[in-house]
């Protein structure tokens, strides 16, 4: 068995791909730095093949399926992502662009490309790592919300088409509320809530995505997705934006 897992050199990614290779797993991992890929996998008891390549450069996505169509991948992780915190006017347009290209044209290419190989072979997973941000606006941290959504939202359409296609392939999206890992540094975010570990966070995720769950939600943010549906969206607004997002230092002080 194979698994692709992007951003496998921090956080999630890492302890997804470690779960993964407890599980017997061969790895292709990928992040910028492939030096740090080759530090931290390079004791796996399993085959790993690390990948540097920037997955917001469209043609990197492009390049990275040429490299592994003929690999027989079973899994795709698609997880690399960032935040940055700060109201819209004031945050950095081009750091927006990388994370629309990161966080939304990165996972569109590779699901779509690796989609196609999965359901000509009738075989394959795939687990889009989106967020609880999916599920509604926020304030604070509206672009990377926002690319959330779509994730969300283009994960839950597909799993509909493989179900009218009576495909074996599989589709799950990871739904995690604050996940301690190096997210918040790169985002400058704070979230005013609890944080669950990356390592039971990936656990989770796995273990719940081989039983075919459709949207993951760790157990912690379960009664959140609850109420996002039943408030009011100016509510949600008000309550969302007290509880995350807001500028590190601030928080902090
Ligand atoms: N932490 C949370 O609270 C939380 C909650 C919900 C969802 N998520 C989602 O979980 C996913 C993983 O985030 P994390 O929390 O584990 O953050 P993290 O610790 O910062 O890890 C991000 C990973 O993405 C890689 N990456 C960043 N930019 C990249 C690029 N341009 N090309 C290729 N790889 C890139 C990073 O490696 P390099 O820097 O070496 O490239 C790193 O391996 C993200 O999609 C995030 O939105 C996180």
């Amino acid at each position: 068995m194979k698994a692709l897992i992007t951003g496998a050199s921090s956080g999630i990614g890492k302890e997804i791909s470690k779960y993964l290779a407890s599980f017997g797993y061969d790895l292709y991992v990928v992040s910028r730095n492939k030096e740090k890929l080759d530090k931290i996998y390079k004791n796996f008891k399993v085959k790993v093949t690390t990948i540097g390549l920037d997955l917001s450069d469209y043609n990197n996505c492009i390049k990275l399926h040429d490299m592994l169509k003929d690999k027989n991948i079973d899994l795709l992780v698609n997880n690399a992502g960032f935040g940055d915190a700060g109201f819209f006017n004031n945050t950095s347009l081009d750091k927006e662009i990388d994370m629309i290209k990161l966080n939304v044209v990165s996972y569109h290419v590779l699901t779509k490309l690796f989609l196609k190989d999965f359901i000509k072979k009738n075989h394959g997973r795939i687990l889009n790592v989106a967020s609880m941000a999916g599920f509604m606006p926020g304030p604070n941290l509206a672009t990377y919300y926002a690319t959330k959504a779509y994730v969300l939202n283009l994960s839950l359409a597909i799993y509909e088409e493989l179900r009218q296609l009576n495909s074996n392939v599989k589709i799950s999206v990871f739904c995690p509320g604050p996940v301690d890992t190096n997210f918040d540094n790169v985002a400058n975010s704070k979230f005013r809530v609890s944080y669950i570990s990356s390592e039971y966070a990936s656990r989770y995720a796995i273990d719940n995505m081989f039983k075919n769950k459709l949207i993951i939600i760790p157990s912690n943010m379960k009664l959140n997705h609850l109420l996002i549906r039943l408030v009011p969206t100016k509510l949600i607004l008000k309550v969302n934006s007290l509880i995350q997002g807001k500028n590190k230092d601030e928080i902090e002080k």
